[in-house]
């Protein structure tokens, strides 16, 4: 088994964790890598196996660092290289591995390649990037499109650069130039790239939006979406199929896993939004990404049904050999708690980490941080900004919020004197990491004493998993057994009611044990296999070896 396979990944939003003093002493209220440093023992302590940071490279921060202009190097809002190799070097003397956020798919406006490639038509890097001439036409050049293309922020994917007389292509914002991978020099470059910090000694790279690095070579128009509202935006209304999951994008991939296993024990895990049948492809022959995200749990219903019914497609699809992941939220998406409320929450972390395979968790959801509702005048996200009437619904800012460290103003993020990016949440003097530290029955409590058990249990970090149909509305329940240990039952309440589980029904007759109730309270009693379980509860029962 590798690392990236037993241990719990821990996504950082960096401008959001910890903000420490510069040289002057000045905080400016946006997190760094010293902040990081500083927090090293807090995540030790949360038992994670490693943890994802988001980009800290030079950035013009259109897109908060998704926008890189320099993959080789540190923003200096987060630090300075040495930092990085002191986080590096301080991670692992703690068992922590590292993984980086790698943007392949564009650069910034900013980047040095762009800047030449915009410079003129028949610069050397020109076709570095997706440059094409106005559709024929009457009007003015800067309305001809060269097709119907859409971005994920709103708006259309060309971008009119008057000097050369040519548009080009973009998915998100207008400041993040696409690369063109059928250019024969980019794919050597951006694996360079990866081999600096591999050099370096980092332990992989969540790849960002790595399905959509390939375009059509012809620029085809994208079909309609027959199953789009009628009040859909101009982006839903078509298929993405000649910019995303195009042929050849698998030969890419494989180059890039290729570099990985030049060196030892290093991963990469794939942002991919996809269904089912087509995600699982980007294991490849076990040469592709070791892991393409899970996101499943962030878009089904919160449903027992549901979620057992997609946990048995989902193992039935991975192909031989591939290893599952699990994912409840990313600075993408609204916070957990937000979407199921703090009840459930507590069992959404009880399902994240008994599931088989790796969880990644977001900062902050280990105390039930929520979004935070932010007005427009402070809103900051790019895609938000250019989608005004969808903001409150799509809106990234909510859950980008500043970690909750204590009751101290700012929350211990950055100083009292401090300005932080984005507003804390109002509830941060109550919610906070000091206040569930001294409280046993908190969600922090609950989170560390799931991970402390996933990772002493073979049966939990490697085990196989078994859905069973419990016969219960509104409750999920699967088992987890090793080989040569004892097995566990998760049993998870996904309403309010109470139920009496007949776990001898269930199980035939084993010898059962209450481990870990979301509620941590460690008298409940088993007796002839009867057992109550509270609303919104979750439980994890041990099973004896049986024979
Ligand atoms: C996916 C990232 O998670 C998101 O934050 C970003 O805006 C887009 N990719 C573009 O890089």
């Amino acid at each position: 088994m590798h690392w990236w396979q037993t241990g719990i990944i821990y996504q950082i939003y960096p401008r959001s964790f910890q903000d420490s003093s510069n040289a002057n002493g000045i905080a400016d209220g946006v997190g760094d890598l010293n902040g990081i440093i500083r927090r090293l023992d807090y995540l030790q302590s949360l038992h994670i196996g490693a943890i994802w940071i988001s980009p800290i490279f030079p950035s013009p921060m259109h897109d908060f660092g998704y926008d890189v202009a320099d993959y080789c190097d540190i923003h200096p809002l987060f630090g300075t290289l040495a930092d990085f190799d002191r986080l590096l070097a301080e991670a692992h003397a703690r068992g922590l591995r590292v993984i980086l956020d790698l943007v392949p798919n564009h650069t910034s406006e900013e980047h040095a390649w762009f800047v030449e490639s915009r410079s003129s038509r028949d610069n050397p890097r020109r076709d570095y990037y997706i440059w094409r001439d106005p559709a024929p036409g009457d009007g003015p050049p800067e309305t001809r499109l060269p097709n119907n293309w859409q971005t994920h922020f709103g708006g259309v994917a060309w971008t009119y650069d008057a000097p050369t007389g040519q548009f080009y292509m973009h998915q998100f914002h207008r400041s993040q130039p696409e690369l063109n991978y059928r250019h024969p020099e980019v794919l050597p470059a951006m694996l360079d790239n990866m081999r600096f910090w591999l050099d370096r000694g980092v332990d992989g790279f969540r790849v960002d939006v790595i399905w959509l690095m390939l375009k059509d070579a012809e620029l085809r128009d994208e079909p309609p979406n027959p199953d789009a509202a009628p009040d859909a935006r101009p982006f839903d209304r078509i298929q993405h199929i000649y910019t995303g999951d195009v042929a050849g994008i698998h030969d890419i991939i494989r180059q890039m896993r290729a570099v990985l296993d030049e060196y030892d024990e290093r991963m990469m895990v794939g942002e991919i939004y996809l269904p089912l049948e087509r995600l699982m492809t980007y294991y490849g022959n076990g040469d592709e990404c070791h892991m393409p995200f899970n996101f499943q749990l962030i878009g089904l219903p919160w449903d027992a049904r549901v979620i057992g019914d997609y946990i048995r497609a989902y193992e039935g699809a991975l192909p031989p050999g591939g290893w599952p992941n699990w994912v409840l939220g990313n600075h993408d998406q609204h916070r957990i708690a937000t979407r199921v409320g703090p009840a459930q929450a507590r069992v959404a972390q009880m399902l994240l980490l008994t599931l088989r395979g790796t969880p990644t968790c977001y900062y902050g959801d280990e105390i039930g941080m929520e979004d935070v509702a932010i007005p427009f005048e402070r809103c900051m996200d790019p895609a938000a900004l250019q989608q005004p009437e969808t903001y409150e619904i799509w809106g990234r800012d909510p859950e980008r919020t500043p970690m909750q460290w204590d009751a101290s103003p700012n929350a211990g993020f950055t100083t009292p004197e401090a300005t932080p990016w984005l507003p804390l949440a109002a509830d941060y003097a109550t919610r906070n990491v000091a206040a569930q530290e001294n409280d046993p029955t908190s969600l922090l409590s609950l989170y560390r004493a799931l991970a402390a058990l996933r990772r002493a249990e073979p049966a939990l970090n490697r085990g196989a998993i078994e859905v069973i149909d419990l016969g219960i509305e509104g409750v999920l329940a699967y088992r987890r057994t090793a080989e040569g240990g004892d097995g566990f039952l998760v049993v998870l309440n996904f309403g309010e009611e109470m139920h009496e589980l007949n776990l001898h029904q269930a199980l035939g007759g084993q010898a059962t044990e209450l481990v870990l109730s979301t509620e941590l309270i460690p008298s409940r009693v088993v007796t002839e296999g009867i057992m109550a379980m509270n609303g919104n509860e979750g439980v994890i029962l041990r099973l004896r070896q049986w024979g």
